[in-house]
């Protein structure tokens, strides 16, 4: 496996990676150098959501780029501006700004706040978040594991305990401009925010004339059965962040904020040069199209119901199985014991899911699988159980 020495000499040894190489890709199922096919129950983190090369995103990227692949935002660029109304419309109504990945989105979010803050800088986080990793987003970030070597980090952010309103309360002084809440917060293990955290945390920010943000980054557009995670709390943030799914596998992220607050941010207060680029704006109009449909939304729903069900029976069978959580299809569960292996089994039976926090199997599939792909990937996890 020549590529394997070429990957170590070449590329920056960041990433820890499984020795497959994968090839090729059609919706819920990928194949690697040696043929071998495994059902994709974690979508790249959170990307592929319409499955792998999907025809319709496949069409329309290829058609996009044998049109006008780049032009610089000095220009009008049609895709961009065609999804940003669709964003809009699909959301609050708000505008949106474009980069191309989610630490950028949470960025702009970030600069927008602080401007808007006019002299307030505060930004209220939560312990166990993931927001990114440049400076801003890993200090924005409550995990030190990430932060560990790059400090001094940016001031200006306090971390509360997702769940527990009075610890958000505790932090908001007279410099506070916004909090920064992921509603499942995805790499920290699967963790959900409760309505009535959510619903109290919109209150208090009213109240304090306070920024709510809801980094959807990994959590939005279909993946718990509602196009936003945060429809399913019958509130509305300031600000949402997506990045991930968004470009069905291109790099594109959107920071999508409320009219009155966008407008902060003036003519030369932020820019990216690849930022709604057109092959990537016009992947994701069919990516939005795709995954904001009722039908999706109600596989998501109810495949994810059927899947926490499964695994609430093995949960019973398995003492190592600590906890079962998650909503539509971003779903962890919590062992006793060390994920890894586990992992590793499930991808020598053909099955790819993660493991994050030591100790969570986090399942991100496309919003495509059914119960048979669920019933398949039980099995394999369950006889991944056993060395
Ligand atoms: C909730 C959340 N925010 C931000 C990010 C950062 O996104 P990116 O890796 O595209 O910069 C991630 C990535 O995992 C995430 O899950």
């Amino acid at each position: 496996m020549s590529y394997l020495n070429s990957e170590k000499k070449y590329v920056f040894q960041t990433y820890k990676r499984y020795q497959i190489l994968f090839v090729k890709g059609k919706g819920k199922y990928l194949w690697d150098d040696k043929g071998k096919k495994y059902l994709d129950f974690l979508s790249g983190i959170s990307v592929c959501s319409t499955g792998h090369c999907n025809p319709k995103v496949v069409e329309a990227i290829q058609k996009q780029s044998g049109k006008l692949i780049h032009v610089s935002n000095l220009f009008y660029i049609k895709p961009q501006i065609e999804l940003a109304k669709m964003l809009s419309n699909i959301s609050f109504g708000g505008k949106v700004f474009f980069s191309n990945s989610g630490a950028e989105a949470n960025e702009c979010a970030i600069k927008l706040a602080r401007k808007w803050g006019d002299g307030r800088y505060e930004i209220i986080s939560f312990n166990n978040s993931f927001h990114g990793r440049t400076i801003a987003t890993l200090s924005a970030t409550g995990q030190k594991k990430f932060s560990k070597g790059f400090e001094p980090l940016l001031s200006g952010f306090k971390f509360a305990d997702l769940n527990d309103i009075s610890s958000v309360e505790r932090l908001i002084n007279n410099k506070t401009c916004a909090v920064i809440v992921e509603p499942i917060q995805g790499e920290g293990g699967v963790c959900l925010a409760t309505k009535e955290f959510l619903t109290d945390l919109k209150r208090i920010c009213k109240k304090n004339n306070i920024l709510l943000i809801f980094d959807e980054i990994q959590c939005g557009l279909g993946r718990t059965g509602k196009i936003f995670a945060y429809k399913n709390y019958g509130i509305e943030p300031d600000i949402i962040t997506l990045a991930k799914s968004l470009g069905g596998g291109l790099p594109i992220a959107a920071t999508i904020a409320k009219k009155g607050i966008a407008e902060i941010l003036s003519y030369g207060s932020h820019g990216s040069t690849f930022g709604g680029n057109p092959v990537c704006c016009a992947a994701a109009l069919e990516v939005l199209k795709i995954v904001n449909n009722k039908k999706v939304l109600k596989n998501v729903e109810i495949t994810g119901k059927y899947f926490l069900d499964k695994l609430n029976i093995l949960q019973e069978k398995y003492n190592f199985i600590k906890e079962v959580r998650g909503l539509g299809f971003i779903i962890g569960i919590e062992l006793n014991i060390d994920g890894k292996e586990i992992v590793k089994r499930c991808l020598q039976r053909g099955l790819i899911i993660n493991c994050t926090q030591d100790k969570v199997l986090r399942f991100l599939p496309p919003l495509i699988i059914n119960k048979k792909d669920v019933d398949a990937a039980i099995s394999i996890l369950e006889d991944s159980f056993i060395e």
